[in-house]
């Protein structure tokens, strides 16, 4: 049975639309564990109230010692094991270390369409570029920020009166469909990575 762990600082409503999705579709899947940076994170309830092992590791007791904080990820990770990791509005730039350890077994959700409006604000960054088009990107995740193999996107319109809440409400929505899809051809091996194409079978 493959494994799957997410790691999320945020509110985690792609961590549900995920768990949503493989529960109602009956995955033969583990969710192994959501894994945040901030005690606080409301995905952490979620996945409590989901029945997901949680467990943080708080970002600011680390502040001074970086690299301890990405060495406990590390470790904990390695313990999880899991075949895929979900990065679901998770704040940071992973290290090297773990990037290598999970290459094409690591998928993030961004809000743009890449490579357009990488880091942070993406939403605010399109809204402000003036594009008429936005929408949200998955992708697996190498070096380089927001940089990986792209599996899916999903378009959405910026009207004249578009506001960054109403925009933001719309893509979540599509990163709901997005992200779930992805991590179902995943687990079913329908994905294959060609240098930067992913080719999703059929
Ligand atoms: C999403 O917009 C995602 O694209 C970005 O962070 C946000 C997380 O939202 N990386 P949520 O915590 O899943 O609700």
């Amino acid at each position: 049975m493959k494994k799957i762990v997410f790691l999320c600082s945020g509110r985690g409503s792609n961590f549900r639309a995920v768990v949503e999705h493989i529960r109602a579709r009956k995955f033969d899947v583990e969710i192994a564990g959501l894994i945040s940076d901030k005690t606080d994170a409301g995905a952490l309830e979620l996945a409590k109230s989901f029945g997901v092992p949680t467990f943080t590791i708080p970002f600011e007791k680390y502040r001074q010692e970086k690299e301890k904080f990405h060495l406990e990820m590390e470790k904990l990770l390695v313990e999880l094991a899991p075949h895929l990791i979900v990065t679901a509005g998770y704040m940071r730039i992973l290290p090297t270390a773990i990037i290598n350890r999970f290459v094409n077994r690591m998928i993030n959700i961004h809000p743009s369409l890449l490579p357009s409006f990488k880091g942070l604000k993406a939403i605010e960054q399109a809204i402000d570029y003036g594009v008429r088009y936005t929408g949200c990107t998955t992708h697996f995740v190498e070096e380089g920020m927001d940089s990986g193999a792209i599996i899916l996107q999903s378009i959405v319109e910026i009207l004249p009166n578009s506001t960054v809440s109403d925009l933001t409400a719309k893509i979540h929505a599509e990163e709901h469909k997005i992200l779930p899809l992805s991590v179902e051809y995943f687990l079913t091996d329908r994905i294959e990575v060609s240098g930067r194409k992913v080719i999703i079978r059929e």
